[in-house]
């Protein structure tokens, strides 16, 4: 089953942006539970998947009086992410990734020339995904690339080395700290868009070196300080791990606090597949 649980109520990002993950709140309003299956359903048809609307349920933690009695579909026909439903339907039927997902969350907010922030740095292969989403010819965009582990910032080096020319590779700098420190390897005054954690451990490396809920939840604090207006704070949770749980409660402790006037928070979990990794996007309005 797929919970789509928003944390604050929904409205249009800043209107100077690109595109952004927002909803008018006629829309809103119209998104009763029974829109919900039904647009579900209509998408799950689409994509010839045999699965029936009724396995999912979608939460609501504000009133949003939503109409009873709309039969409308209006977010088929005017969402602001042409193509993310079929996306996130893909997550839902075991097609897409948790990680693919949150490359296609991303690409609606990041612009060329923006400054993002890989938290988590790893195999490098989030690290690449932004690279290819800030670098433009002026060579301002910057990728600010943090790991715990001189492997993983190694790893990522090397991704990078195969995948992209120099002047690109240029634009990605990388540091051994913790994420908690991001303000110390971000230059100050840096309008940063997006930062992202991808948390756990280091796949093929060591198991036992991994992401920390008090660090974590300082680190996100300091995302949430350095954040542009319009930027999105992303993350992939996995909780097959010792600790694991304990981070997504922490995490999702972090969001629920967050003022409804400033952030749109939502997570996307599978509740019959526990060990599934959760999406929790933030997005600073
Ligand atoms: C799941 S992996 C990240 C995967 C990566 N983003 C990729 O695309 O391959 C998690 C990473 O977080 C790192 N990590 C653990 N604790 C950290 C911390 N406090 N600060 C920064 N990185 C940390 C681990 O070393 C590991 O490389």
């Amino acid at each position: 089953m797929l919970s789509l649980k928003f944390c604050s109520r929904l409205h249009s990002l800043p209107i100077n942006r690109k595109p952004h993950f927002a909803f008018s709140d006629t829309t809103l309003k119209s998104l009763s539970n029974a829109n919900v299956l039904l647009l579900l359903s209509r998408l799950s048809s689409a994509s010839s998947c045999t699965a029936t609307a009724t396995a999912m349920s979608f939460q609501q933690t504000q009133n949003f009086s939503a109409s009873s009695n709309s039969t409308s579909l209006p977010i088929l026909e005017d969402s602001p992410l042409p193509g993310l439903e079929s996306d996130l339907v893909g997550y839902v039927f075991g097609k897409k990734k948790a990680t693919e997902v949150a490359h296609l969350v991303w690409k609606h907010v990041v612009q060329k020339g923006d400054a993002v922030v890989d938290a988590t740095c790893g195999n490098g292969y989030d690290t690449l995904a932004m690279l290819k989403l800030v670098a433009d010819e002026s060579c301002t965009g910057r990728v600010y690339g943090l790991d715990v582990q001189e492997e993983a910032l190694v790893n990522t080096s090397s991704l990078l080395d195969e995948t992209v020319n120099q002047a690109e590779k240029q634009l990605v700098k990388l540091f051994n700290i913790c994420h908690s420190k991001i303000e110390e390897v971000v230059p100050k005054d840096t309008f940063v868009r997006l930062v992202a954690f991808n948390l756990g451990y280091l796949p093929g490396g060591d198991k036992t070196v991994i992401t920390k809920s008090e660090t974590t939840l300082l680190a996100l604090e300091a995302a949430e300080r350095i954040l542009i207006q319009g930027g999105l704070i992303s993350m992939v949770v996995y909780v097959g791990h010792p600790g694991g749980r304990e981070e997504l409660e922490t995490v999702e402790a972090f969001s629920s606090r967050l003022p409804v006037d400033q952030w749109i928070c939502c997570k996307f979990q599978m509740l019959n597949r526990p060990l599934a990794p959760v999406l929790v996007f933030l997005f600073k309005r």
